[in-house]
């Protein structure tokens, strides 16, 4: 009984000293850890005889560390005391004023509390001889072989006359590139990636066996204090700082100064704001008395000295309940589910809403309202749902709570326009070229070089017409009226006048740029213009059914649905029909030497294009519609006229049978520009 509890216990216990130690990832908590080990030690004080050689309570050091020595620090690696908020930060300054019996203005120098693991560095006459991690701050465990990896950990001193002995004291971090480097390549491997940077760093360093180098070489050191090898002249922490830079140490860059407890939250602030594009996690700033005399005379209470502060940042992650999802429309038209949250404090602000990105998200992660969710601020980016507490749940449901599903609306909250999700894409749109939300950006878009080009209808002009209520459909710019611009505040006569000059000169444009200009998804001037030259004009474009669409080389099926949803849709064909009626002109664009602009010189007339022609058959299709003919694929009474190019087929014959009049290319251009027929 005894025999096979105590084998049960040593076998458990090692298996959570190897979770907790090279892992980083324990499964029990400290106080389970505790009744496990000392039951052993129980039944072994019981049962001398029963006792195992590999037993867990039988291994020496500080902490069980299975393979690593262990080794004394020359002095205690201390902790910090912390402050949670700026009035525990004027407290601490306050403290230090008294202990120091001064008046003046304490001088700190600022760092960022790095998130990482303690280690010292131990240099005998500048060689790199032992590296411990801080342990239980007396006694660490030598890491020093997988130190020698860690590129910023210098081997020798960059210096002349090295101190017999210096121990160097810092953090070991992992980048977060590094991190999600090592992560991305942990889950492909199938193993369970790392919770955060810092026990993949204490991980890294700890690995003892096939020990991977490459995850040493991602570490960083960064060094922040010399326990001992200090030169005389030394006076002040900055100067120790500087020593450590000149010995070829990373010291923090983000690293300042700050006189008084103002500066220093001042600085605190700042670094906050910083926080989240830094390469590295940091947790607060830890704020040392600088004059190394004034940090003497505090001295060290407890494990904590009494000239140093780590005022924390306010915790990042935060759990509230989800009262509501709501739908917002952004510029393009994406609709984003919003959270609307029961308010919470998180990252040092409160927080109420939170964005829950798409669809897909919502479905990924199974979010309900009612739910009990974990949302995270990082930086001054906007907060972000983690997860939702699934083991909450039932809970929720036993107080008669309904957790409701949510599928994004399908009418546009804004606008009532039904929205569009197009195959492939998470995104559902509002497809309505007139949606309020999307308005000015349509408008600038349609302004644009590609498009319209509306020549100083800008983004200021754009939100001062918008917002005057001058614009409340793309189409009200072609019945803007010089008199009601010149009222605008901030524009006078001249350049209200030249606005109506532009949009005077946009009015006459092309099928292609018309396409452009409306922003429809996925049609940009490639598209726009394949579009234009097989349908050769608008009615025939807005007539053309979904296949025909599809069936255009060059155009796949996401952009006919794009294309075909957004012509489809009754307001944007209203308002398409609007811009005709306020004189917007479609021509063809010149294309080669005969060009042409809209006629109706060809009338009545249908063609039929045989043989080898020097320009694609679509050039000259679209000529012909533009001047107001047709053309047909095969000859009959009915064909006014064969154009024909090299190397013509049957047609010709048929045409020459039935009599119809046959053209050459020069022929035809004398045609289209009026010289016989
Ligand atoms: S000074 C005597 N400076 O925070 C002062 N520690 O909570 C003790 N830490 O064990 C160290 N950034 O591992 C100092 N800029 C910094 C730090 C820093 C992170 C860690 C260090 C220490 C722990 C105390």
């Amino acid at each position: 009984m005894a025999r096979s509890r105590i084998a049960e216990l040593s076998e458990a216990l090692r298996r959570h000293d190897a979770l907790y130690y090279q892992q980083d990832a324990p499964e029990i908590s400290d106080r389970e850890y505790d009744l496990l080990r000392r039951e052993l030690e129980r039944l072994e004080a019981d049962h001398p005889d029963l006792i195992l050689p590999d037993s867990p309570t039988q291994r020496v050091g500080a902490e069980p560390a299975d393979g690593f020595a262990t080794a004394a620090h020359r002095s205690p690696m201390l902790s910090l005391d912390n402050a949670m908020n700026a009035d525990e930060m004027r407290a601490f300054d306050a403290r230090v004023r008294k202990l120091l019996e001064t008046g003046e203005t304490i001088e700190y120098v600022a760092e960022p509390k790095l998130d990482g693991s303690g280690i010292e560095l131990i240099y005998e006459a500048g060689r790199f001889v032992q590296g411990l991690t801080r342990g239980d701050g007396q006694t660490g465990e030598d890491v020093t072989l997988n130190l020698r990896r860690v590129g910023s950990i210098p081997e020798r001193l960059a210096s002349d006359r090295p101190p017999e002995i210096a121990s160097i004291r810092g953090e070991i971090v992992l980048p977060l590139a590094g991190f999600e480097r090592l992560n991305e390549k942990r889950i492909r491997a199938g193993l369970r990636p790392f919770e955060n940077p810092r026990n993949a760093a204490a991980g890294s360093l700890r690995q003892i066996h096939d020990v991977d180098l490459e995850r040493l070489g991602a570490l960083e050191f960064r060094a922040y204090a010399l326990a001992e090898g200090r030169e005389g002249a030394i006076a002040r922490q900055s100067e120790v700082l500087d020593q450590l830079r000149a010995w070829g140490f990373l010291v923090s860059p983000e690293t300042g100064r700050a006189r008084g407890a103002d500066e220093a939250i001042a600085f605190h602030e700042r670094l906050l704001s910083k926080r989240g594009r830094l390469p590295i996690e940091i947790d607060g700033t830890v704020f040392k008395v600088d004059r190394l005399e004034d940090q003497a005379r505090l001295g060290t209470i407890a494990r904590a000295p009494r000239w140093a502060i780590a005022f924390k940042f306010p915790p990042e992650q935060a759990e509230t309940v989800l009262e509501d999802i709501e739908f917002q429309v952004g510029r393009t038209g994406a609709l984003t589910p919003v959270a609307r949250l029961r308010p919470v404090r998180v990252g040092g602000v409160t927080v109420s809403n939170a964005s829950l990105h798409n669809q897909d998200e919502l479905d990924r992660k199974d979010i309900r309202i009612g739910d009990r969710i974990v949302i995270q601020r990082a930086g001054d980016v906007i907060p972000q749902v983690v997860r939702v507490r699934l083991d909450r749940r039932r809970e929720a449901l036993a107080e008669g709570l309904r957790l409701v599903r949510t599928q994004l609306p399908e009418r546009c909250p804004v606008c009532d326009a039904k929205t569009v999700r197009l195959a492939g894409e998470s995104v559902t749109r509002c497809p309505n070229v007139d949606c309020p939300a999307q308005l000015k950006n349509n408008l600038r878009h349609l302004a644009s070089r590609g498009a319209l080009d509306v020549d100083g209808l800008g983004e200021k002009l754009v939100d001062l017409l918008v917002e005057a209520g001058r614009i409340e459909r793309l189409s009200d710019v072609f019945a803007l009226r010089m008199e009601e611009v010149a009222r605008l505040p901030r524009m006078g006569e001249k350049s209200a006048a030249n606005l109506i000059a532009a949009i005077e000169r946009a009015r006459t444009t092309t099928l292609t740029r018309l396409l452009i200009a409306l922003g429809i998804r996925h049609v940009g001037e490639t598209v726009a213009e394949r579009l234009a030259s097989h349908f050769g004009s608008l009615e025939r474009l807005l007539a053309a059914p979904r296949d025909e669409i599809a069936a255009i080389e060059g155009i796949g099926a996401t952009i006919a649905q794009s294309v075909g949803s957004f012509l489809g849709d009754p307001h944007n064909r209203a308002e398409i029909a609007r811009f005709l009626e306020l004189g917007l002109r479609i021509e063809t664009p010149a294309t080669g030497s005969g060009g042409g602009a809209t006629s109706d010189r060809l009338a009545g007339r249908t063609f039929v294009l045989t043989g080898a022609l020097s320009r694609p058959r679509e050039d000259f299709e679209q000529r012909i519609k533009a001047a107001g003919g047709k053309t047909s694929g095969s000859v009959s009474r009915k064909t006014s006229y064969v154009l024909a190019g090299g190397d013509p087929g049957s047609k010709l014959a048929k045409a020459a049978s039935l009599g119809v009049p046959i053209l050459d290319e020069a022929g035809f251009e004398a045609l289209l520009a009026g010289e016989g027929d």
